[in-house]
């Protein structure tokens, strides 16, 4: 089967990787060339991710029979409409379902019409004035742009701005662009659910928690995402069994209200949760595999991927199985990253994949010298183990026989930071 993939991040070298694995030909499309990506294809393009006209061209002349599209640009702009009128099955929506992605304000309004659970409340505002009163009257909040900005486009009270004045003038800033999106600000535990979808049904798999701040302790800029766990038992250690039900529910009945909408739903879908005092409420979709989520889930599936990516072309789902083993991701960034990040700075990488240690190659520069930093986020160490504990350790071993002006976050996965998390979400269930 002749796969082609397109995108060229940390996520898309995992995905390439699981796809090879389970006896897939790889042909990839990609912005720069990722060592991992070009090592695993048998031919590549190297061009925009959104290119759809080039990008149907390449998948044309390779006689492609399926696509993966890894990142939600392409698929914002209809890539999977145009390959899909070239006869090609792709995993990942077409452009009518990605909205739930590209547009914030139509994701809640499609919530709120089909009674989904786990919708804060919110409004969808074109004026400054009625935002900033409807805002005020939730007291908390968190003022959202309702199209795609990388995941850093939310500002909260409380951590972004605190005063009205600072509320309009984030809002005049995203209002030439974007309508604006006023919700309540939850609090609790993030978490990552990503299923697969054949249109009707959702095959999940074990939950992720991201870091997105830049620096040890949670603090600093919000990034693409520093790291992340997960744990055996498809839970992470703050939850209970019945909030990943409820998470899965919240999936599934958006899944059959676009199928009755007349939006079938073919690919990956990321519900990106909050573990509240008062349950579980969804953040917000994306259509895609997270990255770094991606890595840390596809490493531990015992289903052959490519397997899972026909039964989602074909409309039938294949029963999706996972090892029963925790894991931990660690992306090392350029110095700077991401306010100010250094490229164009060589790494120098000892450190060796194996059964417990996986390696994924991001933005990074090959040239005939080496590997040199982007202004992006370079590569991902993911540990395999029996709890998230050994599994960090596995990671802190070879992260440092990784030499450049990079550094990432020791903090992810070791005992203080999960304990932290168990500790908020007790306290939560305790006041609530
Ligand atoms: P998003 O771009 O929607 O992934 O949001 C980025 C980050 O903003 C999330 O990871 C949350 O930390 C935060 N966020 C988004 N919506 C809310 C909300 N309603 N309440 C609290 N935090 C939020
Ligand atoms: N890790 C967050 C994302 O992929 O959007």
């Amino acid at each position: 089967m002749r796969v082609l993939l397109v995108g060229g991040g940390g996520r898309e070298h995992a995905i390439g990787k699981a796809l090879v694995e389970s006896g897939a030909e790889l042909f990839a499309v990609m912005k720069n060339r990722n060592p991992g990506i070009s090592r695993l294809s048998r031919e590549y393009l190297l061009t925009g991710e959104t290119e759809i006209g080039k990008i149907v061209e390449f998948a044309n002349e390779k006689r492609i029979d399926m696509a993966v599209i890894g990142p939600e640009a392409p698929l914002a702009e209809g890539i999977v409409d145009e390959l899909v009128k070239n006869g090609i099955g792709c995993v990942g929506p077409q452009k009518s379902p990605a909205r739930l992605e590209w547009d914030k304000s139509w994701a809640r309004e499609f919530m709120r019409e089909n009674n989904i659970p786990g919708c804060p409340e919110f409004g969808v505002f074109d004026d400054i004035e009625s935002a900033i009163k409807f805002g005020e009257s939730l007291g908390e909040y968190v003022i959202k742009p309702s199209g795609l900005t990388g995941g850093k486009g939310v500002r909260v009270k409380g951590e972004h701005f605190s005063t009205v004045s600072e509320a309009r003038d984030i809002m005049r800033s995203m209002i030439p662009s974007h309508r604006i999106v006023i919700e309540e600000k939850l609090v609790g535990e993030e978490f990552t659910l990503q299923g697969f979808v054949d249109g009707k049904n959702v095959e999940p798999s074990p939950c992720v928690q991201d870091h997105k701040r830049a620096f040890e302790g949670d603090k600093g800029p919000n990034t693409g995402g520093m790291g992340s766990y997960s744990d055996t038992g498809y839970l992470l250690p703050f939850m209970e069994k019945k909030d990943y039900d409820s998470a899965l529910k919240i999936m599934t009945k958006t899944v059959k209200a676009l199928k009755k909408a007349g939006m079938e739903y073919r690919g990956i879908l990321y519900g990106q949760f909050m573990l509240t005092g008062d349950g579980v409420k969804l953040i917000e979709y994306n259509v895609r595999f997270g990255d770094p989520e991606a890595m840390n889930i596809l490493p531990i599936m015992r289903t052959g991927f490519l397997e899972v990516c026909e039964g989602i072309v074909d409309g039938k789902n294949a029963s999706v199985k996972f090892m029963d083993k925790a894991t931990v991701c660690k992306y090392l960034v350029p110095a700077g990253y991401p306010s100010d990040p250094k490229s164009g700075a060589r790494i120098e990488i000892n450190a060796k994949e194996e059964e417990n240690l996986k390696i994924f190659y991001a933005s990074v520069d090959e040239r005939e010298d080496g590997i040199y930093t982007t202004t992006s986020r370079s590569m991902a160490l993911v540990g395999i183990g029996d709890d998230i504990y050994s599994a960090e350790e596995r990671v802190e071993r070879s992260i440092s026989l990784i030499k450049g002006d990079l550094f990432y976050r020791s903090d992810i996965g070791k005992r203080e930071l999960v304990e932290k998390r168990i500790n908020n979400i007790k306290n939560l269930r305790r006041g609530s």
